[in-house]
């Protein structure tokens, strides 16, 4: 089949890098030159671990090219994937206008009974809007399809060949028929249901995740009220199946491009359909005040930050990727700066421009390449995502005997006696060690 994939981000590329790899001709098209002038070149412009091979793969077998010209990507098209950003409006909602402008701009040169298919993550009967778009400018018949991405940043390319669902909103068989096709390879169970289901979906299971996170970082502070250490908690609730004990880590609270704008964008929807007491509001006010809450308690257990050297271990939002966005790191940095602290980052791959971090040259900010010159003689190492290479290093190498040292384990992924038997003194989410 000949596929084209409208919008390069992080789940555009995968995708077509992907649907390549199963022997389609696919085209990635895009309005930035520049990103389209890269990725010609196989440069990804951000890391994903496996995708650039696979790129380098797909291109050299000639089944993945890059464009920004829309006849010529548009024309031949069998299928033709929207995966553009879908960034969050002022009012909380999903800004769709890169969706539209994606749709108006495709919808001329549609070739007969292509299906047009959104990825984006949009919101219940965005796909009748869509149609209003394509509509007065196509001049063929076509059909349209909602198939939601469930990828994780980190592990984006042996998620979209693993998936756990594959979920394909339609209304017509001829699309639901060439969906299931095209995701044959994957052997993965198909869920054909309404747009409205699969948009739903989507959201569902975001909100429904990042809940739980919401809900174990609750019993964690309930935890530090009352001496119980939430990783006994977890222990144990965890054997009940319906429970389980997987993907249930207390921490600073939800962060990255999806949970956080996806629980923003559904409480702002409930809000606007009149569900004014829906749970996600919660969550998502929960979530925000994390961070601020977290703080002060940290602050409060060294001693305050003025004068103190802090290592920061971890300033992507999560390991294997060097995606900042809604990073801990942009938050936390420029308050530890603002009250008093000298700050030492480090990260094995996000290498964010300063000012990202709230920094000006003359802060009291650096960055360097290895986790011992991070820690070199700091007050406070504070190990915010749980990076291998962070969670196995060997603090006692950095331990200055001559003087208290506080580990804060944000991630809650050190032994708390071993860290205290080297001799800092160790501070986790909910653990009421010390
Ligand atoms: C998330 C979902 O997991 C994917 O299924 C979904 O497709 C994607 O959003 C999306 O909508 O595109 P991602 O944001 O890459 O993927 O990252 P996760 O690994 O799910 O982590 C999200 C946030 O939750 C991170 O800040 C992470 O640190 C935090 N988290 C995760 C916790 O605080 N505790 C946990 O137990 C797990």
């Amino acid at each position: 089949m000949n596929l084209t994939v409208i919008g390069t981000g992080f789940v555009g590329v995968v995708s077509a890098a992907v649907y390549a790899s199963f022997g389609h001709q696919v085209i990635g098209l895009d309005v930035d030159e520049k990103k389209v002038a890269s990725l010609r070149q196989s440069i990804v412009p951000f890391y994903e671990p496996n995708l650039t091979e696979l790129l380098v793969e797909q291109q050299k077998a000639g089944r993945l090219s890059f464009t920004t010209d829309y006849h010529a990507a548009i024309s031949d098209a069998d299928i033709i994937i929207i995966a553009v950003g879908t960034p969050s409006a002022p009012d909380g909602q999903a800004d769709l206008k890169y969706v539209f402008m994606a749709a108006e701009s495709l919808a001329p040169h549609l070739k007969s009974n292509a299906i047009v298919v959104v990825k984006s993550t949009v919101p219940p009967g965005t796909l009748d809007k869509v149609d209003a778009r394509i509509k007065p400018l196509a001049t063929v018949t076509y059909h349209l399809a909602s198939v939601p991405e469930f990828l994780r940043e980190g592990s984006a390319v042996y998620d979209t060949l693993h998936p756990s669902r594959v979920v394909i909103g339609a209304e017509h068989d001829e699309a639901f028929e060439k969906l299931e096709l095209l995701h044959k390879p994957l052997n993965a169970p198909v869920v054909r249901v309404k747009p409205e289901s699969a948009q739903m979906a989507k959201y569902a299971a975001n909100a429904y995740l990042a809940t739980r996170i919401t809900f174990i970082n609750q019993i964690a502070d309930l935890c530090e009220k009352n001496g119980a250490d939430v990783e006994d908690v977890i222990q144990a609730i965890g054997f009940d199946q319906r429970v389980g004990s997987h993907y249930w880590y207390p921490g600073l609270g939800y962060g990255g491009s999806c949970f956080p704008k996806d629980v923003k964008e559904l409480a702002a929807y409930s809000k606007a359909v009149g569900e004014t007491g829906n749970l996600f509001i919660k969550v998502n006010e929960l979530n925000d005040a994390r961070l601020e809450r977290l703080m002060a308690n940290f602050s409060r257990q060294v001693g305050g930050w003025q004068g103190k050297k802090v290592a920061f271990l971890g300033l992507s939002f999560k390991p294997h990727t060097d995606d900042m966005r809604e990073a801990p790191s942009t938050k936390i940095i420029p308050r530890l700066l603002a009250e008093g602290a000298t700050v030492v980052g480090y990260d094995p791959m996000a290498k964010p421009d300063p000012s990202l971090l709230g920094a000006t040259p003359d802060s009291a900010f650096s960055q360097v390449d290895t986790i011992e010159e991070a820690c070199q003689d700091a007050d406070v190492i504070l190990a915010v995502v749980e990076w291998p290479q962070i969670v196995s290093f060997d603090f006692a190498a950095v331990r200055n005997q001559s003087k208290q040292q506080w580990l804060i384990d944000a991630r809650n992924q050190f032994e708390p006696e071993m860290i205290k038997k080297i001799g800092f003194t160790y501070i986790g989410i909910g653990r009421s060690i010390n």
